[in-house]
Parts: structure tokens; C-alpha cells; sequence
């Protein structure tokens, strides 16, 4: 863990510059809009260490699989959404030196996120070979109400000479993907302009056609008065640029202010593209630069009312919780269903920026909570529309009759993984797919999802289930042979407690679902059982007999599930007597020791005790709990959050509040030494489960919120909002009790510590503390 930023509610700041760190900073500083997104990296050039990163949404290539030992399944292809265009460059000469931090004696830095109104901002002074020092400004956005178009304003100031100081911004397509499997550039030129203070470069990708205009159009102005722009105009493959040479003078700033445009024909006619990225040009520049950053402070203003969580009298916890807020809103907007959350948004290459079951077992809550309900039935709609592939897959492995198996990595429905150990294995996602659809109706209420949607969904997951499993004669019950749960630091294991327990899951809702659907529309039903060949007494009354017969790992004596078949086995020596030297394993020790470790990568067992709390005593949480966490080493992101909210559940508000810690500082601190390589976004959604549902202790039974909450005494209150049902609740806990507010125009029944209670509408009333 690192202390590198400043601590501060509303922003990250680096103050000085270290280069060693900057690819941290870079994903840390990171702006996006749901439709576009970038590192921070520099406008200017730099030659030192730098993870070059623009991302156009849903914008992707099919890179051919690199494996060093191909086994029969492996898809052919790994989508990910590519490395596009850097639309922010604008290159500086001080005479004939280039402005590079990288060759200048940094005088001081400042690089701040501003995350209340939604920029970001460097300054630095720096002083070149020659002794030119340089003060530098510059502030750039990428526009939520203009979703398409971002804008730079970049102001330098010679200190201590005058003479010519060029300025040229420049559009660069000619982009690699550091991740490339075959060093493949991944797209080409179609064409390009440049004019006089406007230009625009057009590209498509390889083999997947998507076409994306980048364009530009800037302005200069020389101690605060507009310049007529003359340029020297640049062209090379994929790139232009326009070169503006002034006569600086010792003391005066000079601004060039550039707007930026993406637009992609997943939106629009690739012919038309050039047109519509110049239209979109003309009404950002005729609001010009202040106009839309004051736009920005609104739109952003508009979604901290909805989605922020104040926290009082402690500013690391704050500024955790609003960097993964923040970062969460800049990642998915909800807008598009074609679109889904990367592991790691637009901050980095790592994952390709496709869908994993983090979407569902982890994004789908903060959604249905922080925003319209479309948006969490956009992603539940976004796998629904994939299930034909899901059954295709499950058919390439072997499986038939409508049985599904959706991909652990996906951009359109096709598996993209490639470790036979994970694609063949981690099926366990299948149940996180049929949990969010439980997720979603429990929660909103909406059972017609379950009739249009939803139950097609359920009964291809069933079947692959009831495929998967294995008979075992021994044992006279059903056995899941074969698996890797969610802690991927052991394959191949028989009896996953957390599979077999989501598979059973899945199975008894699927029955439960039928039997809601035949009830809420027969003919809609009949019309499925056609469409799907679904033999309901036969495959229900097989769903069945596994539910009554399957098979639990489990030791009575500790009286635990038991992650798998023979856990027990394993020299039981716990993280706190493991040396901080040999960690983190994954990157200290050989892959044959980590699998024969107890160690356990995340929350597996837990995260089953998360999801089904309610089937479980408290003491049994309890003792699964104690037993599995000092074995847990946490390095995947997805872990801290479930213990944080499972801690809480027990009680254990100290252990809660570490954990809150980790999970909502893991990037500012780069608790996991990966921060470089892109934030965690779908983990930063856990990061709010642990302040909402385990502070908060906010559960939904009944078709009813209820609260629980516990306050940290490293905090004097805490509060958030939740929307449910076309209620929108504040709620509010601090050493006084629970406030609630309800800011809707209907009253509201809900329960807190266990009893109900009635707001009225736009009223509040508040509850002593437990
Ligand atoms: C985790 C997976 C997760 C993936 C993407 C891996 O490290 O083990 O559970 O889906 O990262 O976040």
C-alpha cells in the first residue's frame, strides 16, 4: 500500500512528479463518459515510462488466440476493445527543444482530478536543457452532456525568455495495443483532412469493419486575445496535425484550446461519419470551452445528488468511495444495451475491456440502486440477447438440448477465454447470470422480466446444470466433477461448495420462476415451452432429484462447507504467518505451489454466503467466516468487498471497516501493486455494497427495503441514497440514530434494525440507534 496521492474529499492529488509512478497515476487520473475514455496521459510529448490509452465503447477487434498448447475448445479469437485514436496531443518546441518531462528538470507538478465537477488538471513548471523554464496549465474533459466530444485547454507561459514557441495539435490513429498477441497494428486509414485550424482522421478496424472519425478544431490565444491561426498543416499515415509558430514573449500565456470529437459507426452510416463528427464539432465550438466545462459541473452535479455517499470525519474513507463512484459513472452510463462494464473501464488494456461475471455478481446491485431501472435491465437484456451463443458454446463442449453456457469473457456473446482451466471450468458464472435476473425482481418488482426474458434465460442455465452434473455411485448423490470456483488459485476441483450451491440455486428458481410465469400468462408460457422444446415434467421433475441429491463438501467436525473435495489436506498455514516478502503469491511463487496452497485467491465459499445469507444461521457465517478469511489473500479485487459486507453482518465492524478501506483505496493506494495496469471498475461497485448493504445493512425481502445499519467509530455519520420501487430514500446514519428521508411524492414502508417503519412522502423521521 502507498501513500502517493493527497488525501482530499472531492479530489486525487499528485503533487510532484515521479516518473516511476506515472502509469499509476495515469489510470488513476483517468476520464471517461460511458462512451469514450482515456488514461491520463499527457497532451504533450513524453518519452518516458507511459501507458498510451484512448477507448471508443464497444469499439473492438478479434485478436487470434496466442496459447503456447492449444486444446480442443479454445475459441479462436480474444475481442478487446482497442487502443484508439489520441485525440489530446499537442506537441510543444521552446525553439528547437521539445517540451518532454521526461528531458526537463521538473520544477514542480500538480496533476489534480477534480471529481466533483469532472476534470482533470495539470500544472507544472519545467525547465528544458537550455534553461527555458515554462509554466504549463492544462485542463481537460471528456464531456458527459456531449457524449461524443471531448475539450482541452492548454495554457504555457514562458518565465524567463521570449522567442518562438510552436504548438501543434495533432490526431494520431497510427495506435498499438500494448496487449497485441501478434504485434498487429488493428486498424487502417480510410481518410484523413487537415485544414487551417480543423482536421479529422478516420480509421477502421481489421476484420470487425468499425469505423471511428476522430476529429478536432482548436483555437490560440495569446494573452487572452483570439489569434488568427496560421498553420503548417501535417499528414502522415493515420495522423495530422496543424503546426501554429508564435513569437512568445517573456511573461505572456499563450492558450490553445482544442476540441476533440468520436464518433463511430456503430452510431451512424460510416459514410457519414465525417459529417456528423464535423456537426458535432460546430455546436461544441460555438459553446466553447467554459460553457462546456460549466455544462460538465452540472451534469455532474446532477449525478452526485442521486449517487453520493457522504461520509463525515473521515476524509480517506470519503475520497475512497467517490473515486469509485465516480469512476463507476464514467465507465457506463446505461445509455446503450449493446454496451457492458470492463474490469477495467477505460483506464487500461487489461481484461480487453469485455464482459466478465463481475457484471453481474457485482455491478447489477449499485445499478438497480443508483440509477433508472433500465439501466440494470439494459445488462440483464445484454445477456439475454446472448444466449444463443451461450447455447452455442455449451454445445461445442458437448452439452445439447438448449443447454447454455454463457462465456467467462465476452464482447458479443462468443467466448473470448483461453486457459482451459477458466473457459472450461469457471462455469460458476452461469450462476451469476441467473442470479442477477433474482437480483433485478426481487428488487424492482418487475416479474414481467421473468416472462419476456428472464425465464428463457433460467431454464438454458438449468439444463446445462443438470448436464454437468455426474452421478456418483459411491456416494448415491450427484457430484460436480471438474471445476474452478471463484478462487482461481486452485483448478480442477471436484465439489466447489460455492458451484454446487449456485447450480442447486439456480435450479429450485428456475422451478420457482415456471411456476410464477404459468401463473402470470399461460399463453406466454405455452409460447416459450414451443420456442425452447421444453419438456417441463421431465427436465422439472430431473431439477429436481438433484436438488434433493446433490452432494455438499463439508466437515462437520469444524463444522464448515468445505471450498472442495479434500481442502482439508492442505498444510493449513494462515496469510498472518506468511512472509509480506513472498506476496503477493501470484507474483512471488510458481503456479504448481500457489494451487497446492490453502490460499484462496477471493471470497469462493464466502461469496456463496453472501449471495444466500438467508439459508444460513448467523453462526455458520460466523465459522466459515473465521475460517476462511485468515486463508484469504485477496488478490483479486472482487474479495474485499464481500468480506467488508460479511464482516459487518457479523457484527465485526473493525474488520468491516478494514476492509471498506481496501476495497475503495485499492487503485489510490495501489494496494495490489497492479494499479498501472487500469483501475478496478467492476470491483468499485463492491466498494459501495460494503458502505450500502454492509454499513448500511441494506437487504431487500418482501418486496420491501430494510436497513441495519452500524457505525464505524472511525466515522461520525455516514449516508446514501437508494432508488426502489419510485422511491428515492435518503438515508443517513450517525451517532443520533437513522434519519430517513423520503424524497418521493408516495409514502414508504420499509424496516430498519428489524421493524417497520412509515415515511410519508417528502418526510422524514429518524430511528435511535442500535
Ligand atoms: C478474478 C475474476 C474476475 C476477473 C476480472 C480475476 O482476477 O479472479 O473473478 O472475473 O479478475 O475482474
Amino acid at each position: 500500500m502507498k501513500e502517493y496521492f493527497k488525501v482530499d474529499e472531492w479530489k486525487i492529488i499528485e503533487e510532484g512528479f515521479d516518473p516511476h509512478y506515472n502509469k499509476v497515476a495515469e489510470s488513476v487520473f483517468s476520464l471517461g463518459n460511458g462512451r469514450m475514455g482515456q488514461r491520463a496521459n499527457f497532451e504533450e510529448a513524453y518519452s518516458g515510462e507511459t501507458l498510451q490509452g484512448n477507448y471508443v465503447a464497444g469499439v473492438y477487434y478479434p485478436d487470434k488466440t496466442r496459447v503456447g498448447w492449444w486444446k480442443n475448445g479454445y475459441p479462436e479469437y480474444f475481442a478487446k476493445v482497442l487502443n484508439a485514436t489520441n485525440w489530446i496531443g499537442v506537441d510543444v518546441w521552446l525553439g528547437n527543444e521539445q517540451l518532454d518531462l521526461a528531458k526537463c528538470e521538473v520544477l514542480s507538478f500538480r496533476r489534480e482530478l477534480n471529481m466533483k465537477d469532472g476534470y482533470l488538471q495539470r500544472n507544472f513548471r519545467a525547465k528544458t536543457a537550455s534553461g527555458k523554464e515554462v509554466d504549463v496549465e492544462a485542463i481537460r474533459f471528456c464531456s458527459m452532456v456531449d457524449d461524443e466530444a471531448g475539450a482541452i485547454k492548454y495554457t504555457i507561459t514562458p518565465l524567463n525568455f521570449e522567442g518562438e514557441i510552436s504548438l501543434t495539435p495533432f490526431i494520431d490513429g497510427d495506435i498499438v495495443n500494448k496487449d497485441a498477441n501478434y504485434d498487429e497494428k488493428f486498424w487502417d486509414e480510410v481518410s484523413k483532412a487537415i485544414d487551417t485550424d480543423n482536421g479529422y482522421v478516420q480509421l477502421r478496424t481489421k476484420k470487425t469493419g468499425f469505423e471511428v472519425a476522430t476529429a478536432m478544431k482548436f483555437t490560440v490565444e495569446q494573452e487572452g486575445k483570439p489569434v488568427e491561426i496560421i498553420s503548417n498543416p501535417i499528414q502522415k499515415e493515420k495522423y495530422i496535425a496543424a503546426e501554429v509558430k508564435l513569437q512568445a514573449k517573456q511573461g505572456q500565456s499563450i492558450t490553445l484550446t482544442k476540441y476533440a470529437v468520436n464518433v463511430s459507426s456503430q452510431n451512424y452510416p460510416a459514410a457519414e461519419l465525417v459529417t456528423r463528427s464535423a456537426d458535432v464539432l460546430a455546436i461544441i465550438s460555438a459553446k466553447g470551452f467554459d460553457t462546456m466545462l460549466a455544462e460538465q459541473a452540472a451534469a455532474w452535479a446532477k449525478k452526485w445528488e442521486h449517487n453520493d455517499i457522504i461520509i463525515e470525519g473521515d476524509a480517506a474513507a470519503q475520497q475512497g468511495i467517490r473515486f469509485n463512484i465516480f469512476q463507476l459513472n464514467q465507465t457506463y452510463t446505461g445509455e446503450d444495451d449493446r454496451l457492458n462494464i470492463g474490469p477495467k473501464g477505460f483506464t487500461g488494456e487489461k481484461y480487453g475491456g469485455s464482459t466478465y461475471w463481475d457484471t453481474e455478481a457485482y455491478c447489477v446491485t449499485f445499478y438497480l440502486a443508483t440509477a433508472e431501472q433500465k439501466v440494470a435491465r439494459n445488462l440483464l437484456l445484454y445477456r439475454y440477447k446472448q444466449l444463443g451463443k451461450a447455447i452455442d458454446n455449451a454445445k461445442l463442449l458437448g452439452f445439447k438440448d438448449g443447454a447454455a453456457l454463457y462465456p467467462m469473457v465476452t464482447m458479443d456473446g462468443t467466448e473470448c477465454h483461453n486457459e482451459w482451466e477458466i473457459t472450461f471450468e469457471e462455469i460458476h458464472r452461469n450462476g451469476a447470470i441467473a442470479y442477477a435476473i433474482f437480483n433485478y425482481v426481487r428488487y424492482t418488482g418487475d416479474e414481467a422480466y421473468l416472462t419476456d426474458y428472464g425465464l428463457e434465460v433460467l431454464i438454458a442455465i438449468s439444463r446445462f446444470w443438470a448436464q454437468r452434473i455426474t452421478w456418483s455411485d459411491g456416494r448415491q448423490q450427484y457430484v460436480m466433477l471438474g471445476v474452478t470456483g471463484p478462487n482461481e488459485y486452485e483448478n480442477n476441483v471436484n465439489n466447489n461448495w460455492y458451484t454446487s450451491t449456485i447450480a442447486v440455486w439456480c435450479l429450485k428458481y428456475t422451478i420457482e420462476a415456471i411456476g410464477k410465469v404459468k401463473e402470470a400468462n399461460q399463453p406466454k408460457y405455452n409460447d416459450l415451452v414451443a420456442k425452447i422444446s421444453f419438456r417441463e415434467e421431465q427436465e422439472c421433475e430431473k431439477f429436481a432429484d438433484i436438488i434433493g441429491k446433490m452432494y455438499f463438501a463439508h466437515d462437520d467436525k469444524l463444522g464448515i462447507f468445505l471450498q472442495q473435495d479434500g481442502y482439508l489436506d492442505k498444510e493449513q498455514i494462515l496469510v498472518k504467518d506468511l512472509p509480506a516478502t513472498e506476496q503477493p503469491l501470484v507474483k512471488k511463487w510458481s503456479w504448481d505451489r500457489i494451487l497446492r496452497s490453502v490460499y484462496i485467491k477471493q471470497a469462493d465459499v464466502l461469496q456463496g454466503l453472501y449471495f444466500f445469507e438467508d439459508n444460513y444461521d448467523l453462526d455458520t457465517i460466523r465459522r466459515n467466516y473465521d475460517f476462511y478469511e485468515p486463508r484469504t489473500v485477496h488478490e483479486s479485487s472482487l474479495s474485499p468487498c464481500v468480506h467488508a459486507i460479511l464482516a459487518a453482518r457479523l457484527g465485526d465492524i473493525e474488520r468491516a471497516y478494514q476492509f471498506y478501506l481496501r476495497t475503495s483505496r485499492l487503485d489510490i493506494d495501489d494496494y495490489n501493486n497492479d494499479t498501472e495496469d487500469g483501475c478496478h471498475i467492476t470491483s468499485m461497485a463492491g466498494t459501495w455494497m460494503s458502505v450500502v448493504e454492509g454499513f448500511g445493512g441494506m437487504r431487500v425481502k418482501d418486496g420491501m427495503l430494510s436497513f441495519n445499519p452500524l457505525l464505524p467509530h472511525q466515522w461520525k455519520a455516514f449516508s446514501f441514497q437508494v432508488g426502489f420501487r419510485g422511491a428515492l430514500l435518503k438515508v443517513k446514519v450517525s451517532g443520533d440514530g437513522v434519519l430517513i428521508k423520503n424524497l418521493s411524492a408516495a409514502d414508504h414502508k420499509l424496516k430498519v434494525y428489524g421493524n417497520e417503519v412509515f415515511v410519508k412522502a417528502n418526510n422524514q423521521l429518524i430511528v435511535n440507534a442500535k
